[in-house]
């Protein structure tokens, strides 16, 4: 089928590249023409394990192609995503003008029927409000408001597993008004349901939900499992030894239940606050969501506390190493990390601060630029050299298999703040490191 993408960011090129692996004939749309050129060339803007690939291989086939204006795109699609971005605007909501810009530049182009899919995710209520849009408009070309079905198509990649994700679903969640969008949708996705992976239809306003509720399902166990650990942390007991005896009852399973620093990126947080609003919106209550946010913060506090109580307070002249800046491992992502918080916090109570990351680097020097006390390496164990203490804040493999003796041997004191339950309290203790870690003792 022939399939256009509004939209070339990190879920409208993942979708448009696996569209194109499953069999479909993808054009990508983005205003943005360095971009464009940049994927021209086949060169992915992102990083994301398995993308680069399958866009060289479809690229040479003619199967992906990647333009600057709907106007270049066939005439033809069958179908055509929306997959801009709806960053949070003020007080959480999220911003839908890249969305309604979108569908304007559709109900502009189509001429034949054509299933317009938000892929964006969207407040509940916003499909419908883009169908009677861009059906508006279609009526104003003096054409028939029947042209065009709006559809609700949710993703639900993580970022670093997001090929998998998509041509491995668990499930797709497709959001319907019309039998005749839904069938258009089910030979999209033919070649993965073949396969055994379930399409769930349901109504507009249910599919918008279902991604709002994954996220904040997600995001509220891992605010739980942190609330746990602070209490395993005053009770003595573990909270690794928990996780595995909570998480083997097949009822809560073990998934999302790793306790750390509190979790980033750019979806949790947002969407969280996006159903936030919502629920202010209709006046309807959103405690467990507040309460899941309010973790999360804590969460940072709680560890950089750690480190300053060992240090009796006062962190000023310390020099700290910070092991991980992305918001998780395998990506370059550094939206809403913790690290970035931690290292805010590090520079103002006036510790030198040496930072490394396998990949989001570069990343890290766009925030933190030149700023007096910090110090940027591309080797971890060049970057513990002489620190007083080592935090731990994304669990890269890298850090897993690190060569503790010799981490040990640079640092001025063996210190480690491990963030992210990495490293077995016992093991590190009979090294001879001070080992803290999050809702377990030594
Ligand atoms: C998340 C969801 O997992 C995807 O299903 C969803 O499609 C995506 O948001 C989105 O809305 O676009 P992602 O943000 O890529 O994906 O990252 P996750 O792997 O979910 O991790 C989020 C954060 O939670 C990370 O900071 C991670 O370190 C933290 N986390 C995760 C924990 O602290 N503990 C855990 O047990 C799991």
């Amino acid at each position: 089928m022939k399939i256009g993408i509004i939209g070339t960011g990190y879920v409208g090129l993942v979708t448009g590249v696996c569209l194109a692996e499953m069999g479909h004939e993808v054009t990508c749309i983005d205003q943005n023409t360095a971009k464009i050129q940049l994927l021209q060339s086949g060169q992915a803007p992102i990083y994301e394990p398995g993308l680069e690939p399958l866009l060289t291989r479809h690229s040479a086939l003619g199967t992906l192609q990647f333009r600057s204006s709907i106007a270049e795109m066939a005439e033809d699609a069958a179908a055509i995503f929306i997959a801009v971005g709806t960053p949070s605007g003020a007080d959480g909501t999220a911003d839908l003008s890249f969305v309604l810009q979108a569908a304007d530049q559709i109900a502009d182009f189509i001429t034949r029927y054509t299933v317009v899919v938000a892929k964006s995710t969207v407040p509940v209520g916003t499909t419908r409000v883009i169908m009677e849009r861009i059906q508006a408009k279609l009526e104003s070309r003096g054409l028939s408001r029947k042209l065009a079905d709006v559809v609700s198509n949710p993703e639900f990649l993580r970022e670093g597993k997001a090929i998998e994700d998509f041509l491995q679903p668990d499930r797709i969640v497709v959001g319907i008004e019309s039998q005749q969008a839904a069938r258009v949708m089910e030979q999209i996705y033919e070649p993965l349901t073949k396969k055994g992976h379930s399409l769930i239809v349901m109504d507009l306003r249910s599919s918008e939900m279902t991604k709002y509720a994954a996220n904040a399902m997600l995001a509220s166990r891992i605010s739980f499992i942190n609330e746990i650990a602070e209490l395993c942390e005053a009770t003595g007991a573990d909270v690794e030894k928990v996780r595995l005896g909570i998480g083997s009852d097949h009822r809560i399973g073990p998934f999302f239940l790793s306790a750390g620093v509190g979790y980033g990126g750019s979806c949790f947080p947002k969407d969280v606050a996006a159903l936030m609003a919502t629920a202010r919106e209709y006046q309807a209550s959103s405690s467990i969501l507040q309460a899941t946010v309010e973790v999360n913060r804590r969460q940072r506090k709680r560890f950089l506390a750690k480190v300053a109580e060992y240090f009796h307070g006062s962190l000023e002249g310390k020099a700290i190493t910070v092991w991980g800046v992305a918001f998780k491992p395998d990506t370059d992502d550094i939206r809403e990390a913790p690290a970035l918080d931690l290292i805010k916090s590090l520079l103002n109570e006036g510790a030198a601060v040496s930072i490394h990351d396998p990949i989001a680097l570069p990343h890290a020097k766009q925030v933190f630029g030149d700023r007096p006390g910090i110090r940027y390496f591309n080797d971890p164990y060049e970057a513990v050299q002489g620190a007083h203490a080592l935090m731990l804040v994304t669990d890269w493999d890298v850090y897993r298999k690190a060569d503790m003796d010799l981490v040990k041997k640079s640092m001025n004191k063996p210190v480690v703040f491990d963030g992210r339950n990495v490293f077995d309290p016992v093991q590190m203790k009979n090294a001879g490191f001070h080992h803290y870690s999050i809702g377990r003792k030594a």
